[in-house]
């Protein structure tokens, strides 16, 4: 979905929707959260692989926006939860199925984000980064592109969700393929350039 941007507190007290000074609007804590708290959960209305692959062809969807839920399963997030920006070094997890939850104690006032790496299995989409972090891996890509040692601090603190832990442990095992119905979809997005979309 494409949204008009403007800046507003949300239902939710705890976080407002603000324009950032690098990449539109942004979430940002409305209150001191503590680390492990439950920031936000996710929300949106399901859809599958295929018509998350009709709305890109439509023109209805950004790439960027559907948020992985299970092998081929994503969500169409309502404009809250599609507005909170990618960082390399993120003061967000993702945990269960799309809670977002603190990694360290964050000051009201600093912008909430998560690793979209974490969320997105092997896949050929990227997106350019200027999260600005000193971590920053300059592309976004899926979950192949973290570094291992990050990789293993996200499993430390429960930042993954369900549907990536049996994903991961095949990737250790060397076990993971990208599966013929990925690579199909892809090929399905009409317009290749918008799978590598200019932030
Ligand atoms: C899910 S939306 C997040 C909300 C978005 N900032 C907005 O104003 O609608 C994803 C889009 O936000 C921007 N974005 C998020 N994180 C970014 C990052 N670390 N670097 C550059 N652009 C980012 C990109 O334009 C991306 O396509
Ligand atoms: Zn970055």
């Amino acid at each position: 979905m494409k949204y008009k941007k403007k800046d507003h507190v949300s239902s939710d007290k705890k976080i407002v929707i603000k324009l950032t000074k690098k990449y539109g609007s942004g979430v940002f804590a409305n209150d001191n959260i503590k680390n492990g708290e439950t920031i936000h959960i996710l929300t949106g209305e399901k859809m599958t692989l295929g018509e998350f692959v009709t709305k890109v062809n439509s023109g209805e969807e950004y790439i960027d926006d559907p948020f992985q839920i299970g092998r081929r399963t994503y969500i169409d997030l309502n404009e809250l939860s599609r507005t909170f920006n990618h960082s390399c070094d993120p003061n967000g997890g993702i945990r269960n199925q799309s809670e977002l939850f603190a990694l360290r104690d964050i000051k009201k006032g600093e912008e909430l984000t998560y690793d979209y790496s974490t969320t997105v299995s092997p896949t050929v989409w990227s997106m350019k980064c200027k999260c600005g972090s000193e971590k920053c891996r300059k592309i976004i890509r899926d979950i192949l592109s973290i570094p291992k040692s990050q990789i293993k601090k996200y499993k430390k603190v429960g930042a993954l969700q369900t549907y990536m832990k049996p994903i991961l442990k095949e990737i250790e095992a060397g076990a993971y393929k990208i599966p013929r119905y990925e690579t199909l979809s892809i090929e399905r997005v009409k317009d290749r350039k918008k799978v590598i979309r200019d932030a």
